[in-house]
């Protein structure tokens, strides 16, 4: 598949076959995001896949029980949304946790380095960012689908601790991977024409 095709498929896929990933394709997905660009080549990534079931099931229940504790009292049916969103992955077999840890700058000696974090616009994330773009385009030609997941980051802490997260390092994000099954809905992207601007 050529790398347009794979971007042009890719959607957020939420809903799972239960088949298991061969775990020689999650390395794969893995070596893959590895290979994406990184603040001073830091590589401040550290993967974590989980595809004991039993210890999805223990992360999604960990995510429900702090939805509701952040939104309790909520009367809307803001919070069913955001719990929903939050543990989508609960059926899929594999999820993919990717922690960071702080990168170096050549001028760390001169200033702070969090001025230096906080001017750059905190480059490191934005390199997570470009892995986990990777690995959801390779997932889409290795014909699987997959779902980023920033909605869990409720429960962070409980996370780290259930995943033997330490610092320096700090979980960023997750994504859900596996058979897609069904379709996923359909979404609407912005015009070019109100993403674009061209200075000639
Ligand atoms: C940083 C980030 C965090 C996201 N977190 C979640 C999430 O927690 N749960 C979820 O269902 N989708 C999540 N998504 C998926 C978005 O909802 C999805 O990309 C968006 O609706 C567009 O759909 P598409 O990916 O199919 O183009 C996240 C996407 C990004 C980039």
């Amino acid at each position: 598949m050529d790398i347009r095709t794979a971007i042009e498929n890719r959607r957020s896929i939420r809903k799972f076959k239960p088949d298991p990933i061969p775990l020689t394709d999650i390395k794969e997905l893995v070596r893959r995001a590895s290979l994406a660009p990184s603040v001073n080549n830091s590589q401040p990534w550290h993967f974590i896949v989980v595809t004991k079931k039993e210890k999805i099931a223990d992360i999604a229940q960990m995510v429900h029980k702090k939805v509701h504790a952040v939104f309790e009292g909520d009367k809307t049916n803001v919070t069913k949304t955001v719990d929903y969103f939050s543990t989508i992955f609960e059926k899929a077999p594999v999820v993919i946790f990717i922690a960071a840890e702080p990168y170096e700058a050549i001028a760390d000696e001169l200033i702070p380095h969090d001025r230096i974090d906080e001017m750059r616009q905190r480059p490191n994330i934005q390199s997570l960012g470009a892995a986990v773009e990777n690995l959801l385009l390779s997932a889409v030609e290795m014909g699987y689908g997959a779902c980023w997941l920033s909605g869990l980051m409720v429960a962070r802490a409980e996370l780290e601790q259930t995943l033997g997260i330490e610092a320096p390092f700090e979980l960023m994000t997750a994504v859900a991977l596996g058979l897609p099954d069904g379709e996923p809905g359909r979404r609407k992207k912005k015009d070019l024409a109100e993403i674009f601007t061209l200075i000639d």
